[in-house]
């Protein structure tokens, strides 16, 4: 259940969010939804979301390890620990969400934006969220690579993840085609273009990279979770939804 977040929860949007739940749920709950009963076989659909919302969970949870991996191996950890050391000293963490190339998706911050959120809305947010970071892995993957200094250890994470982000992906799009196949992700992808840094031949730069790509990486994938979390709430407790 989406409760487990409230342990990780670090970003003023995510907690925003958690803080509006209970609104949402009432909302959600009561509303009328739009969904092709024809279609709809509720065993499948239950299949699909106990697929996703574990593939979430596992997902986040290897970003997670990712980054820990950054923090605490030798590769990197002296200077991922001094990026974390400015930019508290600059009172610059908060900000540092701004900097995600997924900031374009218009993700709910207000509770009466989280309460506007429809079905379909939570779906469209998940589908371009996870479909941003497709190319993004890619290149993390090939970039890790080509550096001779980088562990196995954090290199089979991002393999691991770009892996189970594919898994992911596929699980969601069914999910979608099973739900309202007309909906899309947004109109305008955003550009990640940090590749020049991950290349970059100045160490703080790339290290830099490195540091706002397992940090925006995990929390997309957090909020991700959230949302699958409440999708499945929806469509599979019905009622349990008030009771968490
Ligand atoms: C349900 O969604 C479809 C496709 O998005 C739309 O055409 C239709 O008008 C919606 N129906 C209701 C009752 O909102
Ligand atoms: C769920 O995942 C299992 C194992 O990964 C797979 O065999 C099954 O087909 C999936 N089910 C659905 C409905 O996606
Ligand atoms: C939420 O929906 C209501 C009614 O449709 C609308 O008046 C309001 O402007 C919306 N608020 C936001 C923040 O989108
Ligand atoms: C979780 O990720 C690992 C590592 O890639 C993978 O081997 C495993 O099958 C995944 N588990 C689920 C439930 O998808």
């Amino acid at each position: 259940m989406p409760l487990s977040l409230t342990q990780t929860c670090s970003s003023g949007t995510l907690l925003m969010l958690l803080v509006s739940n209970l609104l949402l749920w009432e909302k959600v709950a009561s509303a009328p939804m739009n969904v092709s009963e024809a279609g709809l076989s509720k065993v499948s659909l239950k299949d699909l979301f106990d697929n996703a919302t574990a593939l979430a969970e596992n997902i986040t949870e290897l970003a997670t390890e990712m980054r820990l991996e950054f923090f605490h191996d030798k590769f990197s950890s002296e200077i991922f620990n001094k990026i974390i050391l400015d930019l508290s000293k600059k009172n610059k963490m908060a900000e540092l969400v701004n900097s995600c190339h997924t900031l374009p998706i218009k993700t709910p911050d207000t509770t009466e934006e989280v309460r506007n959120t429809t079905i379909e809305g939570f779906l469209k947010l998940t589908l371009s969220i996870l479909h941003a970071w497709k190319d993004p892995l890619k290149h993390l993957v090939a970039e890790l690579s080509a550096m001779p200094e980088a562990p196995h250890v954090i290199l089979s994470k991002a393999k691991a993840i770009e892996a189970q982000h594919k898994i992911f992906l596929e699980e969601i799009v069914r999910i979608v085609s099973k739900v309202n196949p007309a909906i899309k992700e947004t109109e305008d992808p955003p550009v990640w273009s940090d590749l020049e840094s991950l290349r970059a031949a100045d160490e703080e730069i790339r290290f830099f990279a490195l540091y706002l790509f397992s940090y925006c990486l995990r929390l997309d994938l957090r909020i991700v979770e959230f949302y699958v979390n409440i999708l499945k709430c929806i469509f599979i407790n019905g009622d349990i939804c008030y009771v968490f």
